[in-house]
């Protein structure tokens, strides 16, 4: 019975959400120690780090089941673009309390799960993205995004998420079994279901 370890797996396996924190952390923490090393070198240096380690780093990230990136309301790069459900959920996180730290998971009608965390503008980000950008780093900033909505932040202010998409584990090729709804439907930090 090949089922057998598949349903096995399905029990032990951890929420969807629990999975696209795992998928976001290294992200996370990598990204995060490239650009602040990088900012003790110079900003020119960081920019590279911000333009193009964030998106190799979200793809290293990222699994044949969970995809991991960065959006925003105003946005620096148009290809940082929020997938289709995630704006509720931007709009929803930037009106918490700046600081808070949570996650928000949306559950789509095709079973891929959505999730969310806020990233709260700190002050060595102003650099980039604050109201006042150095002359020779803004001209930079404008040469490679002639678009850049990404500007005036404070420090507190809500800057973006992190979020990752989970494709649900019942999407074998091979029809593995569904996991068992043996989860309890306990009060959720979650929006249920967000018409796409
Ligand atoms: C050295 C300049 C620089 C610094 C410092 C910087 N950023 Fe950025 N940031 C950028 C660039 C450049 C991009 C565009 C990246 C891309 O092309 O994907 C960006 C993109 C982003 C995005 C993706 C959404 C978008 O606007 O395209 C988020 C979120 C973000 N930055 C947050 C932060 C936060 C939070 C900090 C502070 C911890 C920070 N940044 C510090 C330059 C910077």
């Amino acid at each position: 019975m090949h089922h057998f370890p598949h349903l096995l797996l399905a029990l032990l396996a951890s929420t969807p959400s629990d999975e696209a924190k795992a998928a976001l952390a290294p992200f996370q923490k990598t990204l995060k120690e490239t650009l602040f090393k990088a900012l003790e070198r110079s900003t020119e240096a960081a920019v590279e780090v911000c333009s193009e380690r964030a998106p190799a780093l979200a793809r290293e990230a990222s699994t044949a089941r969970v995809t991991v990136g960065r959006s925003g309301l105003k946005l620096r790069n148009p290809a940082n673009a929020p997938p289709a459900w995630l704006p509720p959920l931007l709009d929803e996180l930037s009106k918490l309390p700046p600081g808070t730290q949570t996650g928000r998971t949306v559950t789509l009608p095709d079973g891929r799960v959505g999730y969310a965390e806020p990233i709260w503008t700190a002050p060595p980000c102003l650099v980039c993205h604050g109201p006042v950008i150095a002359p020779g780093l803004d001209a930079t900033l404008r040469a490679r995004y002639p678009a850049d909505a990404a500007r005036g932040f404070a420090p507190g202010s809500f800057r973006g998420v992190f979020w990752a998409e989970v494709a649900p584990a019942a999407a074998k090729p091979d029809g593995g079994l569904q996991p068992p709804k043996m989860r309890p439907s306990a009060p959720r930090d979650t929006n249920p279901e967000i018409p796409r």
